[in-house]
């Protein structure tokens, strides 16, 4: 169901849950000092409650009463890089922000994203907690059709259009005066460098002990079996615009010159398998990890991982 901006905001100052756009993808919003609220965004989502929630914010201001503990270089990335997707994970006075947000950590999560309906919002609401607007382990909502899709035709949708990026922002942490990269995302490692000064290193943590606690769940999966692989017996293959396929069926996720074509309709087009009720799919892998392709594929590896 879709709902006017004024509408949003009055449902999130009354404490109910909304889906948000951003231009990752959507977000299902609550009042961040609201504990109703964000008892219902686990319950909606299904969300484990040992994994924390980003904190949105419209302007830099409202990181104040949270005691965040920075230096120069949270500055000069947020400088750089927000509104955008970025989260930044910092150290903060842990009694100034509920439990239930951190999952119980002395951190928090921050982000501004780049979407004007997003900031107009903010702007009226304050500080919002947005985890991706899908069912747990599902593929995330990249329009508003998606999140009606797992929550329901009543459920209400703040419209903001497709999200321009379709891929997540990427989570950084600083750790002994270095950012590192905790969860891939949109932006890549290179794209730091003539801030910081450096590349910053991917960490994603071991298996079962990871730095970013939403790493340990399964993640982005259609139903639809999807099978990785750089041959393809007859079947549907998800491939790209800019190869041929001439034994299969073709599914196309983008075009690989243009890998953010790919993020843009990656999640849409893992949701419109199951759509169609497709059971199982190839995924052309024939690809370099490199740049935004490495986000792709630790995001169809996670999708496939049944
Ligand atoms: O692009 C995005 O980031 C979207 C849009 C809506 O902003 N949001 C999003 O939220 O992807 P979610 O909840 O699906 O993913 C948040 C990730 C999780 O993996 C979580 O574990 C991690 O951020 N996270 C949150 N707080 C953290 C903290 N204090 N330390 C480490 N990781 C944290
Ligand atoms: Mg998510």
């Amino acid at each position: 169901m879709r709902i006017p901006l004024e509408e949003a905001a009055a449902r999130l100052l009354a404490g109910d849950v909304v889906a948000v756009p951003t231009e990752t993808v959507y977000g299902l919003a609550g009042s961040l000092s609201n504990s109703e609220a964000i008892r219902d965004i686990f319950r909606i989502k299904g969300r484990p409650a040992n994994n924390p929630l980003i904190i949105h914010i419209s302007h830099l201001d409202q990181l104040k009463p949270f005691g965040c503990q920075t230096d120069l270089s949270f500055f000069k990335l947020a400088a750089a890089f927000w509104p955008g997707p970025l989260t930044l994970v910092l150290p903060i006075e842990p009694k100034t922000i509920l439990d239930s947000v951190r999952a119980g950590l002395q951190t928090a999560a921050f982000r501004m994203p780049e979407h004007p309906i997003a900031l107009e919002l903010i702007e009226k609401t304050g500080p919002l907690v947005m985890p991706s607007a899908n069912l747990s382990g599902r593929p995330s909502s990249t329009s508003p059709d998606h999140v009606e899709a797992d929550f329901g035709r009543n459920f209400p949708v703040l419209d903001g259009g497709t999200s321009a990026c379709g891929v997540e922002s990427t989570v950084m942490v600083l750790r002994e005066k270095r950012w590192i990269v905790i969860r891939q995302g949109i932006l890549v490692p290179e794209d730091f460098e003539t801030v910081l000064g450096y590349i910053p290193e991917i960490d994603l943590g071991k298996k079962d002990s990871p730095i970013c606690p939403g790493q340990l769940y399964r993640h982005y999966a259609p139903k639809c079996k999807l099978v990785l692989a750089k041959k393809f017996g007859p079947g549907i293959v998800l491939g790209y615009r800019d190869r041929e396929y001439p034994q299969n069926e073709v599914m196309y996720l983008g075009s690989l010159r243009s890998p953010e074509t790919i993020a843009e309709s990656l999640y849409s087009t893992l949701r419109k398998l199951d759509e169609q009720g497709i059971e199982e799919a190839y995924v052309d892998m024939n690809f370099e990890e490199i740049g935004l392709m490495k986000t792709i594929g630790e995001r169809l590896r996670k999708a496939a991982a049944h």
